[in-house]
């Protein structure tokens, strides 16, 4: 089938914004993840850092800055944008500001860069609204409790209390409506399951249940992220990750590292972004991700 007559006017940046309104879910570490394996997978890669109180992928990306200066080999670094506050008393002369700001960020990047990896926090705001409606994946990184699946659809052991589309699940379909209005585009979006147990309890098993169960509804595929590994965090202080050479960097890590790196690996796979067939040039990728992924959202709508 051919959607050419409704084909959005594509720019050249696959915006990945990592979105979820509960904190501590894992967005920076998946954030920063992402940004590492499409560098290393040879994509241009520019960052945007929405989190301006804890500014965790800006303090990452200092981090490997300042190891890149002495390290034996190369290290890939993106381009890097950290938002700044606005200061100001009025609400809306911050929103004016840090609109600015943004708009300056996406319009530096949009056509030069092939991938923008946008971290976001854990808070409802103008511009995380903005971010979200801006994505073409949006990856929301969950851990197997109900208390992060309730953050999308609210969980109750009384039926007629549950599945009531909860704030943050508003905030995406809302982004999803305003995308659709100003250019056709689709939101590709995948929850992720992350800090996932080795052996899986009734709980996770449950907790999956739900997860599929709410996919339908809210459309969204569902991905086996990571797993809770020492390897995803201790890394952090030298700007590095399981993805880079790190046994030239901290002796007795390897023992943990190939799991991590197939891992983030699936992870890719599962987001199935563009550009990872050979010789296919990226816009054309662009071009062949956007007719597979509004083909997929078009026929689950018509499937329910
Ligand atoms: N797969 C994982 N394995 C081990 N530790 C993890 C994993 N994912 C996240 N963490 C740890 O969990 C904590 C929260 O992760 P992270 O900061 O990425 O979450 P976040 O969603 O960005 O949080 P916030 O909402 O505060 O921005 C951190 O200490 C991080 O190192
Ligand atoms: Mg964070």
């Amino acid at each position: 089938m051919n959607f050419d007559d409704d084909a959005p006017d594509l720019r050249s940046a696959h915006v990945i914004v990592v979105g979820n309104e509960k904190g501590g879910a894992g967005k920076s570490t998946i954030s920063i993840h992402l940004a590492v394996a499409l560098l290393k997978a040879g994509h241009k890669v520019a960052c945007i850092d929405l989190d301006t109180r804890q500014q965790t992928l800006t303090r990452f990306f200092e981090n490997r800055r300042s190891w890149a200066a002495k390290a034996a080999w190369p290290i890939e670094l993106p381009r890097h944008c950290a938002m700044g506050r606005g200061e100001s008393s009025d609400v809306r002369t911050n929103e004016a500001h840090e609109f600015g700001l943004f708009a300056e960020a996406i319009g530096a990047v949009e056509h030069d860069y092939e991938f923008v990896v946008i971290d976001t926090p854990a808070s409802d705001s103008y511009l995380m609204r903005l971010a979200h409606s801006l994505a073409d994946t949006l990856v929301s990184p969950l851990n197997d409790s109900f208390i992060d699946v309730d953050v999308f659809s609210r969980v109750n052991h009384d039926r007629s209390q549950r599945g009531a589309v909860a704030h943050y699940a508003d905030l995406v379909l809302e982004a999803r409506r305003r995308r659709r209005q100003v250019d056709n585009g689709v939101i590709d979006w995948i929850m992720v399951r992350n800090r996932m147990a080795t052996f899986a309890s009734n709980n996770a098993r449950q907790v999956a249940l739900s997860i599929s169960r709410m996919a339908g509804e809210l459309r969204f595929r569902v991905a086996d992220g990571l797993h809770d590994r020492v390897i995803f965090r201790e890394l952090f202080p030298i700007g590095l990750t399981a993805l880079d050479p790190i046994e030239q960097a901290a002796a007795g890590l390897s023992s943990s590292q190939n799991a991590a790196r197939r891992e983030i690996d699936g992870l890719l796979t599962a987001l199935d972004l563009p550009g990872r067939a050979p010789g296919i040039e990226h816009m054309e990728a662009r071009r062949l991700w956007h007719d597979r992924v509004a083909n997929y959202y078009r026929e689950l709508g018509a499937a329910g």
